[in-house]
């Protein structure tokens, strides 16, 4: 008899009861906030006995192995999940998603919590999700595409402002420029196109329409054909108090997110996540693993600014804190193609995640500075912080630590957050004031 499919085509993974009493061996590619959350969340289940991390970092190493490779060493995780015969792996960073990690690893055996090379294409290719909600009629901001500098110049010198101007490829989600008037629509394309600032990431563009009104994260859980989404989440994307300064990676996150109700969570179901996964599977892609939807609230409704094939980071921190459920029987689950069967239960609480930072981020910023912790009593999250070979934690990133509290109200989980940032010391550092004031 052949062997039983996923949704994906890959064989069937018979699930954790095979490994109970067995050593069962979790691999988590990446080294941020966010694997730090997905880590904690997993060692909830008992009956995995070893976690690797590849790379992790410093905060990692009470529950797991951290391991010097780098993510989107295909090889090297490759043969690093052979000879440690890794039981199922956790992809999440959008790098090796999108160069076809989960692709290599299931191909050698090793079930993946991940999208495939060509799902990812829903985060890694802005022109392929555009054209994709464009067909299927699901809701954003109208756009050109562009191959072609002079034609792209040419179109932005005559069009009204704001505009937004994109690039089509991955850019460490820097390759988006709000351009308030036609010069600055100009220079956009020049970084862009002509002096490759986001290398092959730019040749293509997208130019779209400017939308405004609140920003809302949804996380969801898909094994390509149920999809469950998770509580709703709002990032803080701009260094400044106020939303002022330049994009970050993310400086703060809260859960669930005011501005999305009910009714609104109800038509995002029927206008945007059910058709985006019946589009992706019509396509000839289902898409398993974490898709993100990233919306915004407008008056006309809400619509999709992007896609992420990947839980985000910063909003993982505040979400997966509420998460009542297994999370390793849901990564199964999606995995497996049987999502419906498992339950997905969040509690009625709120979060709060604060990100601290180095001076200077995010622009240049000096690292291996001494962290001061302070009692512990709320969940730090690591994300840039490294050890010295005397034992102390040290700054070795950008963003740093994701101070998380969780409480009945959300003005009780912003404080309870703030208390324990201002418990935790290092030279430099850096928060936002208001995260979750909004
Ligand atoms: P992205 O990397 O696509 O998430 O874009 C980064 C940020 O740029 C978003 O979080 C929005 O704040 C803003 N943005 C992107 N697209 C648009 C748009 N069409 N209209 C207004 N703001 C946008
Ligand atoms: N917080 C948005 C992202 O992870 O890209």
């Amino acid at each position: 008899m052949p062997a039983e499919k996923n949704k994906r085509g890959t064989e069937k993974y018979e699930g954790t009861e095979k490994y109970e009493g067995t050593e069962m061996k979790i691999m988590i590619l990446g080294s941020g906030g966010r694997e730090h959350a997905i880590l904690k969340k997993l060692s909830e289940n008992k009956n995995i006995k070893k976690f690797y991390v590849l790379p992790g970092n410093a905060g990692m190493q009470d529950l797991a192995e951290c391991v010097d490779i780098r993510a989107t060493d295909l090889e090297g995780v490759c043969s690093f999940a052979k000879e440690k015969k890794i039981d199922f792996a956790v992809v999440t960073p959008d790098d090796p998603l999108a160069i076809g990690m989960v692709d290599r690893l299931e191909a050698i055996g090793v079930p993946c919590f991940g999208p495939d090379q060509k799902a990812a294409r829903i985060e890694s290719s802005k022109i392929f999700s555009k054209t994709l909600m464009v067909k299927y009629g699901i809701p954003t901001a109208s756009f050109r595409k562009f191959e072609n500098e002079s034609e792209a110049m040419t179109y932005v010198q005559n069009i009204s402002c704001p505009t937004v101007i994109k690039a089509d490829g991955l850019a460490l989600g820097k390759g988006v420029y709000i351009a308030q008037n036609r010069e600055e629509a100009c220079r956009a394309v020049r970084e862009l196109m002509e002096e490759k600032k986001f290398g092959n990431s730019g040749m293509k563009i997208l130019v779209e329409e400017y939308l405004t009104g609140p920003e809302v994260s949804v996380l969801s859980f898909t094994d390509g054909s149920t999809l469950i989404p998770m509580i709703s989440s709002m990032d803080h994307k701009r260094i400044g108090d106020g939303d002022t300064g330049p994009n970050t990676g993310g400086m703060g996150a809260i859960a669930p997110n005011p501005y999305y109700t009910k009714e609104i969570a109800q038509e995002c179901m029927e206008k945007i996540f059910l058709p985006t996964i019946r589009a992706m599977k019509e396509e000839g892609c289902p898409f398993c693993g974490c898709l993100y939807f990233g919306l915004m609230l407008t008056k006309d409704g809400p619509r999709v600014i992007e896609y992420n094939c990947r839980f985000g980071d910063p909003e993982t921190q505040a979400v997966l804190p509420l998460l009542k459920s297994d999370l390793f029987s849901i990564m199964e689950a999606v995995r497996n193609g049987n999502l419906a069967e498992v339950p997905v239960e969040f509690s009625e609480d709120h979060s709060c995640c604060v990100v601290m930072a180095s001076g200077g981020y995010p622009g240049n910023y000096e690292k291996g500075k001494v962290i001061r912790f302070g009692s512990g009593k709320e969940t730090v999250y690591h994300a840039g912080t490294g050890k010295t070979e005397s034992g102390e934690i040290v700054t070795a990133g950008g963003r740093v630590l994701g101070v998380t509290a969780v409480r009945h109200t959300a003005e009780e989980a912003r404080k309870a957050s703030y208390d324990a940032v201002g418990e935790i010391s290092f030279e430099g550092a850096c928060y936002r004031h208001d995260i979750g004031t909004k």
